[in-house]
Parts: C-alpha cells; sequence; structure tokens
C-alpha cells in the first residue's frame, strides 16, 4: 500500500472548504484524495487525474464509497486546462501534484522501475509514451546517455556507468532492470558505494524522469495550473528531488499571478519519517492565486 506523504500539511494548504471544487492532479492510490474527504467532508467534487491507468484502477475500487464526488480522469495533469473546459468546470478551489512513482509503480507494476527487481526495463508510467528505458539504454549515443544520467540522476559517474552500458550492449541487448543495476553497480568503484542508497539509484531515476519527459510535464503544468485556479485558490507540489524543487520553487516566485505561501519547502517532521521513510526526500510548496494579478 502507498502510504501518502506529507498528509496534514497538504490539507491545510490547499484551505478545504465545504462546497470546494479541488484537482488531485496525481491519485495513484488516492491516499490524498481520500484524506481530503475525510478532513472536509462537505467538499463538492474532487478530479483526480493520474497516467496510470492501472493505478486509476486501484484508487476507483478505494475511493468506490464517494459515488460521483471523485471524478477519476486518466490524463497528464498537464492537460488540466482543457479536461476543466470539457467537464464544465471553471476555475478550481485547489490543485495538489504529488510527483514522482508511487509504491505500487515501483514493487507492482513489473515495469522495471526498481533495481531490486528483475523485470522488463520499460519504465513507461502509461501507454502514452512510446520509448522504454530499454529503448534508450540499447539505442542512444554514449554521449547523450551519459549526459542523460549526469543532469538527470545527479550522478558524478555518470561518463564511466555510460561506457560499461555501450560495453554491455555491444554483447548483448540490457533487456532487464537486474542486469541494469548489476551494470551500474559494477561500474562505480565499490569504495564509493553509498551506504544509504543502491549505486543503481540515480541512473534508474534518470531514465525514469527521461522516458516520462517528467521535467518538461512539470515546466509546462507549472506555466498552465495557474489559470485553472480561482482567485485565493491553492496550488500544492509535492517533490522528492532537487531539479524538481528548483523547478517549482522558480515558477512560483516568477508567476504574477502567484503568492508564495512557503518561502523554504516543508519537509516531513521526524514522526512521519519514523513511520514512512520515503518521506524523507519530499518538499511542499504552497502558493495562493492572488486575487488581484
Ligand atoms: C507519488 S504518486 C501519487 C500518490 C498519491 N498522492 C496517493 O496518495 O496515492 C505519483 C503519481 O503521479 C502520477 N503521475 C506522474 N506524472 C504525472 C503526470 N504528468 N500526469 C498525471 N499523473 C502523473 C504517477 O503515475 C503516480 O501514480
Amino acid at each position: 500500500m502507498h502510504v501518502p506523504v506529507l498528509v496534514n500539511e497538504v490539507l491545510e494548504g490547499l484551505n478545504l472548504s465545504p462546497g470546494g471544487i479541488y484537482v488531485d492532479g496525481t491519485l495513484g492510490l488516492g491516499g490524498h484524495s481520500e484524506a481530503m474527504f475525510q478532513r472536509c467532508p462537505e467538499i463538492e467534487i474532487v478530479l483526480g487525474l493520474d497516467r496510470d491507468s492501472e493505478a486509476l484502477e486501484q484508487a476507483r475500487r478505494r475511493l468506490a464509497g464517494l459515488g460521483n464526488r471523485i471524478w477519476i480522469i486518466h490524463s497528464n495533469f498537464v492537460d488540466l486546462p482543457e479536461i476543466l473546459f470539457a467537464e464544465g468546470i471553471g476555475q478550481v478551489d485547489g490543485i495538489l501534484l504529488d510527483i514522482g512513482l508511487s509504491s505500487f509503480q515501483l514493487e507492482k507494476s513489473g515495469r522495471g522501475f526498481s533495481f531490486t527487481r528483475d523485470e522488463p526495463l520499460d519504465m513507461r508510467m502509461d501507454g502514452f509514451e512510446t520509448v522504454t528505458a530499454a529503448d534508450m539504454v540499447n539505442h542512444l549515443p554514449v554521449t547523450q546517455l551519459t549526459d542523460l544520467i549526469r543532469t538527470y540522476g545527479e550522478e558524478r559517474w555518470a561518463k564511466r556507468i555510460a561506457a560499461r552500458i555501450d560495453e554491455a550492449r555491444k554483447r548483448r541487448p540490457i533487456r532487464t532492470s537486474a542486469e541494469l543495476a548489476s551494470i551500474v553497480y559494477r561500474a562505480i568503484p565499490k569504495r564509493f558505494h553509498s551506504r544509504r542508497i543502491h549505486p543503481a539509484t540515480r541512473t534508474f531515476q534518470a531514465l525514469r524522469i527521461a522516458v516520462n519527459k517528467e521535467l518538461d510535464n512539470l515546466k509546462l503544468a507549472m506555466q498552465r495550473l495557474p489559470e485553472c485556479l480561482k482567485p485565493g485558490g491553492r496550488l500544492c507540489i509535492i517533490s522528492f528531488h532537487s531539479l524538481e524543487d528548483r523547478i517549482v520553487k522558480h515558477a512560483i516566485r516568477q508567476d504574477q499571478r502567484l503568492e508564495p505561501l512557503t518561502k523554504k519547502p516543508i519537509m516531513a517532521a521526524p514522526e512521519e519519517l519514523e513511520v514512512n521513510p520515503r518521506a524523507r526526500s519530499a518538499k511542499l510548496r504552497i502558493a495562493r492565486k492572488k486575487t488581484d494579478p
């Protein structure tokens, strides 16, 4: 089960009010949406979006009791303006994005997101994307692979890892997450292996971001989502690594329509970290749509 992060902080940040309409742009398994209704049962509607149809099936079952107050929509959060238009909804009272991967995707989807499993190296969150992680590791030129691992993974050993991948793929195509994890493990000298994270963590993160164009989606969402908010409406964004947090921070700062409500990102309290270690790297930023931009 995916344990949602920073729940109380998100519920405060969204400033839930009776009759309000909210968007959970990354519904996942529905943890945050469920908590929204528990905190404020008089909410009118939550629109729950996710690009992963398998995750939505689980959310649908979990939230069935809410009937037609939860609208589950298979889509990319970038398309929210068009969705609101199509559904005949004007602006909304609050939007939540909890970006990244759910525990379901990591552990149960069978799509090769985790270096601890031996699964086909796919990493697509949805069927909209056409290029898989296996396509990238087997076909990208070495220089491009190096850049990708360095930029999206912030991995100092990117050049070595890309070179080892190149050697391995010349022998035979790399097909599974376990094969890739073992190549990366051996590429980084043992004395530089971190005690905190698996040596393949950053490379897997980089590929997942590239396959799903995650940073492009986030940048575009930061431009497009403010227009979906009512004056005074709230935008809450949870990100899990520094590249994403930087995008959110700058976008909020530079957007004349938004007023930042968090100078520094909100992070999980020690009590939450004890029960949910995944919250360790979560950062929440909150902004309010200005009433008079
Ligand atoms: C960390 S999980 C969300 C978990 C959720 N808050 C919960 O409590 O169960 C992130 C989800 O965002 C989805 N996602 C990532 N990028 C997306 C995008 N651009 N549009 C829609 N959903 C996206 C993923 O498929 C995943 O299910």
